[in-house]
């Protein structure tokens, strides 16, 4: 198949682009590079041995966007691009409404134009606002408690209206919970530009030396340890998602809905601890106020995956820290690795 992956310089895009040309398909990465780097795209080619059109257009330009749908012929979307930075979206709503459903916007009306009606929409555990109930189910009421989350649940409206109006469209909308890690490899992973505002990524900057310590928000949640608990995703499990949903849609229209995590909880200090082992050494913490808007515990029930997909997460805590430091110790400053790092510590 061919499959237009926009976002696919992104982090999650990165990974699942990786994944749909070692299964074979055919890609074009569409992307305006402005929370990433396509050195990721360069990476991808050299990992896979396979070519990648790239494109470095915008979705707010409509007419460029034809313009792809015009060079190639695509069976179906995989839609990554959107800004997705909670507290940004708190302080500059009207950027995040814009980019992330007028593009998205923008997107459908080429795809429709193109008569490409097959798309994969990342979604977000966030739609389920700061629910406590666990596992989390795809029935849960969508609450988002930011902008951010609301884009999501203003596309998955569009999305489901869409469906109901024209039964020719096919779309999966996938919620993930925490996606973490990198490929095996250690040549593409997350690349966050500033300061990382997930866990994951701000662990891994100070056991690379980049940071002094990683605050934990909360240490008095009413949980086991007292710190927050989510469920953590293997970035590459997340990928094998998409293209089980690919292969899905191949075969029925509609519109789906599906939580992509484990099924699994992990504490902050769980975390760190699991970081800690595979560096080699102690990453350094200190307690602090616990985040607002922070959920105690979230952690999906993904039994609908399963039953529907066959796709289940496998990856362990461990393995999504390892690949996680692989990727952080051998790119200490990402895909702009040209800085001297003081000290790297570990094997
Ligand atoms: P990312 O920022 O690494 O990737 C998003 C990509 O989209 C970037 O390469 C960016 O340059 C591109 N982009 C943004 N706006 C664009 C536009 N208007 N036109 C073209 N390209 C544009 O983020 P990610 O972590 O890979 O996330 C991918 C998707 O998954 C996002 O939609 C995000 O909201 C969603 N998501 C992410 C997480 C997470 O924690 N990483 C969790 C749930 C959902
Ligand atoms: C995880 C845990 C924090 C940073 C966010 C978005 C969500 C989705 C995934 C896109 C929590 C704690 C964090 C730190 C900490 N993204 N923490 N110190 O909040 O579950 O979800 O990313 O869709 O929409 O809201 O993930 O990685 O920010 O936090 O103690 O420096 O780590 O309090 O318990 P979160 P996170």
């Amino acid at each position: 198949m061919k499959v237009l992956v926009t976002g696919g310089a992104g982090y999650i895009g990165s990974h699942t682009t990786l994944s749909l040309l070692d299964d074979g398909h055919d890609v074009v990465v569409l992307d305006n590079l402005c929370n990433s780097n396509a050195e990721s795209v360069r990476r991808v080619e050299e990992i896979s041995g396979r070519h990648v059109e790239f494109r470095r257009v915008d979705l707010l330009d409509a007419v460029a966007l034809d313009a792809v749908f015009a060079e190639f012929r695509f069976d179906s979307v995989i839609h990554f691009a959107g800004l997705k930075a909670v507290g940004e979206s708190v302080e500059k709503p009207l950027a995040y409404y814009q980019n992330n459903v007028v593009g998205t916007l923008n997107l459908l009306h080429a795809m429709e134009r193109a008569e490409v009606r097959t798309l994969v929409f990342s979604s977000s555990a966030t739609v389920y606002g700061a629910s406590d109930r666990v596992p989390l189910n795809e029935h849960e009421p969508l609450d988002a408690s930011n902008p951010y989350g609301r884009t999501k649940e203003q596309i998955e409206d569009i999305l489901s209206d869409l469906g109901a109006a024209d039964p020719r469209w096919r779309v999966a909308l996938l919620r993930y919970f925490n996606p973490a890690g990198a490929h095996e490899s250690g040549r593409i992973g997350e690349d966050p530009q500033g300061t990382p505002n997930n866990l994951l990524p701000f662990v891994a900057q100070v056991a690379v030396g980049r940071r002094e310590k990683v605050t934990v928000f909360g240490g008095d949640y009413p949980t086991p340890d007292g710190t927050g608990i989510r469920d953590y995703i293997h970035v590459m499990d997340l990928a094998a998602g998409h293209i089980a949903a690919v292969g899905f849609l191949n075969n029925r229209s509609g519109v789906f809905r599906w939580n992509l995590g484990t099924g699994r909880g992990s504490s902050v200090l769980e975390v760190i601890q699991a970081f800690s082992e595979a560096v080699g050494h102690k990453v350094k913490h200190e307690f602090a106020d616990r985040r607002p808007g922070d959920a105690a515990v979230s952690y999906a029930d993904p039994a609908a995956a399963l039953a529907d997909l066959g796709w289940s997460a496998h990856r362990t805590l461990a393995q999504m820290c390892e690949d996680h430091w692989r990727w952080q110790r051998n790119n200490p400053f990402g895909y702009s690795n040209d800085v001297a790092v003081p000290s790297l510590h570990g094997k």
